[in-house]
């Protein structure tokens, strides 16, 4: 789906991208408009845009600025790949009947892609419902870092105004149908550090460059009011450092990492961050890996989030006596796109197929049979940093807890990825050390949970401020072992997994 654009001759000499923003259109764009990642493509219907498009119509926004004999241009739907079917389906997923809720308070988990909001009776502590949609701020880019850069750069208020609005329209989406004025009188926000410093509208701009230096960590209050939002009060959760975010934070406290127990268990939450807290011996060790976005679906040529159409399983299997390549797409909706899941699936499928070798060398381009979907080298490049990243992360955690993976009795994986993930085909390429415990447990969106925990439980709220100064953050570009193993794992699996 599409929307048409008329660019009127008054925009002369406005960047496309930042015009359409202005206009409230968010287009991705992951590269933060640096004119890499190609994910701001429009097209040009009619009139003149400041270049040229390609043969096919198309071009990218943030290159493109506005001409005085104006524009029509087709824009991808607001998330570029079907965010309101997303966001409505996840509204209708738990409705319930609020009549006679005295007390009500709100969750809300600002992901750097994904926000997700859940409505809370203050009283029973059950979720009521729970919504979520994509962030508006990936139209400044997809990881962290552009979007520190883009704030640094002049468009901090700008990046939480989009943030506020969004929130305010799904505190809506929560509320609809609430008898008289029940609105929530506490929300309490969650998510990595940079998203509580762009909620409050707080530079992040030390966390941009060495020492990576947030302006707060702690809990932090503000009224409704202040952030023009329809509540009572806001909270926001407690961060470890500057990548060692609330989401992780929470995760662990819903985890039951807080509790003193020497056996080694190791949370993951994997997306453009790769954030790890590993319990042992008693401590709490926590670092975070810069994976980059290829599994959240960025930076991938034929990437996208975890959104409807979205190949999330790629698999073999046997078809009228011949083996043959089958998949599934989130909401079995027509395949858009290899979603994190998905790529991790099909990588591990080429590997097994040997179209891919283990030196990450792809014999040609890979299409998903009887879909548009095709990988390339430059993907498999991408999925290697990535990978290693991880698994590097998780062996110098560990080493620096003076254990070893096999010694991990338990493994949780939060977000959404871990919730897909074939947990064989993240073994199968080297996303998870060989030998790490395969005990291994999906906790979905432990962010959020953690969040709705807190709503009823002050006291959650400071066993969360206790691991958070409890964590023992190692800083991987100091470690040697980190170093080492990121090497080594650029390669693909070993022998073991080629079973
Ligand atoms: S190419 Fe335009 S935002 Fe990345």
């Amino acid at each position: 789906m599409s929307n048409i654009v008329t660019i009127p001759e008054e925009a002369a000499g406005q960047n496309l991208l930042h015009y359409l923003r202005g206009k409230g259109i968010g287009l991705p764009a992951a590269c933060g408009g640096r004119g890499v990642c190609g994910k701001c493509r429009v097209r040009l219907l009619s009139g003149e845009l400041s270049l040229k498009p390609d043969p096919d119509g198309s071009i990218l926004a943030c290159q493109a600025f506005c001409t005085e004999n104006g524009a029509v241009i087709s824009v991808p739907d607001s998330d570029g790949t079907g965010l309101t079917d997303f966001a409505s389906r996840a509204s209708q997923s738990d409705s319930a009947d609020l009549s006679g809720i005295a007390r009500l308070g709100a969750a809300l988990d600002i992901g750097t892609t994904t926000l997700a909001m859940a409505l809370v009776d203050l009283d029973s502590g059950k979720v009521l419902r729970t919504v979520s949609a994509l962030n508006p701020q990936r139209s400044y880019g997809a990881d962290v870092m552009t979007r520190i850069t883009s704030a640094k750069q002049g468009d901090l208020q700008n990046l939480q105004d989009v943030l506020l609005k969004s929130v305010r329209a799904l505190l809506l989406q929560l509320t609809e149908g609430l008898a008289g004025d029940t609105s929530p009188e506490l929300l309490i926000a969650t998510g990595n550090t940079t998203m509580l410093h762009l909620f409050l509208g707080i530079s992040p701009e030390g966390m941009g460059q060495y020492p990576f230096t947030p302006a707060f960590t702690d809990i932090q209050t503000r009224t409704g009011a202040e952030l023009d939002l329809p509540i009572g009060k806001v909270l926001t959760m407690p961060c470890a450092s500057a990548f060692i975010g609330a989401d992780i934070v929470g995760g662990a406290l819903v985890s039951g990492f807080g509790e003193t127990d020497d056996t080694p268990r190791l949370l993951l939450d994997i997306g453009t961050n790769g954030e790890m807290i590993l319990s042992a011996n008693g401590k709490l060790y926590a670092a975070s890996t810069a994976a980059g976005p290829a599994l959240e679906g960025a930076n991938i040529s034929c990437g996208v989030g975890g959104i409807p159409g979205a190949v999330d399983h790629v698999s073999l299997a046997m078809r009228d006596g011949r083996q043959t390549v089958t998949y599934t797409t989130i909401g079995g909706k027509e395949p858009i796109g290899l979603c994190g899941c998905g790529l991790i699936d099909l990588c591990a499928l080429l590997l097994l197929t040997g179209e891919l070798d283990m030196t990450g060398r792809l014999a040609s381009p890979y299409t998903i049979p009887g879909t548009p979907v095709t990988l390339d080298q430059a993907d498999i490049r991408q999925v290697q940093l990535a990978k290693s990243a991880v698994a590097a992360g998780i062996l110098a955690l560990t080493d620096s807890a003076e254990t070893t993976p096999d010694a991990i009795s338990q493994v949780k994986i939060a977000g959404g990825l871990g919730f897909y993930l074939n947990t064989q085909s993240a073994f199968a390429i080297g996303l998870l050390p060989p030998d790490l415990g395969r005990n291994i447990e999906s906790i979905g969106n432990s962010a959020l949970h953690s969040a709705c925990v807190c709503l009823t439980d002050p006291a959650k709220l400071e066993s969360a401020r206790q691991i958070a100064s409890a964590c023992k953050v190692i800083e991987l570009n100091l470690s040697p072992v980190f170093n080492e193993a990121f090497i080594d794992n650029m390669l693909f699996g070993n022998e073991e997994d080629e079973e």
